[in-house]
């Protein structure tokens, strides 16, 4: 995703830094970004020399010591440490007035906050995917988060041509609290045999006139995304109405992550699973 948010970004013209954890990885975010560029020339929208604009907003960098920027979006893998690190060394080389913003789809905004010496300016920034299509920006609150950090990242949203919706930080959001539940629910229909994958899917993109059915969305989403957006759910209300579907968790422990392993609940190769 953090692609996508470069590219929505550098098309408003706003100068764009983008890492990762290697240089292979950035490239492979440059070059998703300029196929997509070139599907927008392709169907008429923009010129070559916009493109080139666009790419030319974005600064791969390797490294991200002492930075000048005024806002930071972080959209790792959603693990609490991995973010938490994230967090103290953004922290640590970025000004102190900058913006924190994680684009985490569950993990607590408060508990991110609380690792840096400045909580009232870290912010959630959740895109949705595919992030240039989608028009939902949720922002999340953090308990100690400004009324100025939220201002100036809904400013930002709006734009983006975007459509901010404010949000309080507690487990899930609305979009994740909403949604995972669903699909967790589709996928132990599935495991308890009530209907086959395609069945599921069909269900629920024609008779609730969904874009893609939950389980396809889930491979789109990646299942190990879903599995730890249901751990935070599951752990953060001590329900057991969000208990992780066992079939889930077997798929994530098969490396069956969805598209971008190549099998989920369906086959990239072709056949369903
Ligand atoms: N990146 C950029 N653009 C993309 C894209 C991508 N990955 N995939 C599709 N598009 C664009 C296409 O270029 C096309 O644009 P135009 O019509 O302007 O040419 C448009 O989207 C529609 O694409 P298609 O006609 O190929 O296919 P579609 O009509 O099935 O739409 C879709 C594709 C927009 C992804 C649609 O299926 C959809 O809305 N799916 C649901 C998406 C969704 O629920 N996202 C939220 C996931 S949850 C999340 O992100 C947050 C979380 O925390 C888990």
């Amino acid at each position: 995703m953090g692609g996508g948010i470069a590219q929505v970004l550098a098309a408003q013209g706003h100068e764009v830094l983008l890492n990762d954890v290697d240089e292979a990885r950035i490239r492979a975010g440059i070059e998703g970004i300029a196929k997509r560029l070139d599907r927008d020339i392709e169907k008429g929208r923009m010129t070559a020399e916009q493109r080139g604009e666009i790419l030319a907003h974005i600064d791969p960098r390797a490294h991200l010591h002492d930075v000048d920027v005024q806002l930071a979006i972080e959209a790792a893998t959603e693990r609490l440490d991995l973010k938490l690190d994230l967090f103290r060394f953004l922290d640590a080389n970025t000004p102190p007035e900058a913006i924190l913003a994680s684009n985490t789809s569950s993990i607590s905004i408060t508990v991110l906050g609380q690792v840096t010496s400045k909580p009232a300016n870290v912010i959630g920034m959740h895109f949705m995917n595919p992030v240039p299509v989608m028009k939902l920006v949720e922002i999340i609150r953090g308990i100690a988060t400004s009324d100025a950090t939220f201002g100036a990242v809904r400013d930002l949203a709006l734009g983006l041509g975007k459509t901010p919706v404010e949000v309080r930080d507690f487990p899930g959001f609305i979009s994740n609290r909403v949604l995972l539940p669903m699909i967790n629910e589709a996928i132990y229909a599935l495991y308890e045999g009530v209907a086959s994958v395609e069945a599921i899917d069909t269900v629920m993109k024609l008779g609730m006139n969904h874009p893609m059915g939950p389980l396809t969305l889930a491979d789109f989403i990646g299942l190990d995304t879903c599995l730890a957006i249901m751990n935070v759910l599951y752990d953060g209300f001590g329900d057991s109405k969000y208990r992780p579907c066992p079939l889930l968790k077997q798929y994530v422990a098969a490396g069956w992550l969805g598209k971008k392993s190549g099998r989920g609940f369906y086959d990239y190769a072709g056949a369903t699973t």
